[in-house]
């Protein structure tokens, strides 16, 4: 099982779009297990997106992930990295594909609804980051679990 990062960023909250971004996941057959809602700190946005520091929209994108609640999510999942990304679309919401998150709910590049880490490492990185206390992870197993997944091929 894989574990992945999401964000609810705050365009998403003001939007009244949390429960229907969520229930996707949910819907999807990945495991919640951990949510948390806060207007994050501005050192925490800044060490989550530190790779993009010396782009121009740096400083905008650290001052809108901070002007309101943002919901987190950790999720995990079979190949849950690659599943939520396909799930969330292209960054510019006007290109996502339709029946993506972005594609379906937005139209814009900056405002883009949702995060997701985009790699095993990032994903490590970012959950540390945002989930850094072991107690804001719940260990659990959905009763449905063996008719989300193969057992034989896939839960083995
Ligand atoms: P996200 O997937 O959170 O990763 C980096 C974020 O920076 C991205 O979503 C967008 O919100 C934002 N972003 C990326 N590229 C641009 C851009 N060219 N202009 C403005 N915002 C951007």
């Amino acid at each position: 099982m894989e574990r992945t990062l999401v964000l609810l960023k705050p365009d998403a909250v003001q939007r009244g779009l949390v429960g229907t971004i969520l229930s996707r996941f949910e819907a999807k057959g990945l495991k919640l297990i951990g949510m948390k809602m806060q207007t994050f700190p501005e050192d925490l946005l800044r060490k989550h997106y530190d790779v993009h520091k010396e782009r121009p929209f740096f400083a905008g994108l650290v001052e809108y992930m901070g002007s309101g609640p943002v919901v987190a999510l950790a999720i995990e999942g079979k190949d849950a990295i690659a599943v939520v990304r396909r799930m969330v679309g292209k960054t510019n919401c006007r290109e996502a594909d339709p029946g993506t998150i972005r594609g379906d709910f937005g139209m814009s590049f900056s405002n883009n609804l949702v995060h997701a880490s985009d790699g095993t490492d990032t994903a490590a990185f970012e959950l540390g980051l945002w989930f850094s206390d072991a107690g804001e992870v719940s260990e659990w197993s959905p009763n449905n679990e063996p008719w989300i997944y193969n057992v034989a091929e896939e839960l083995a």
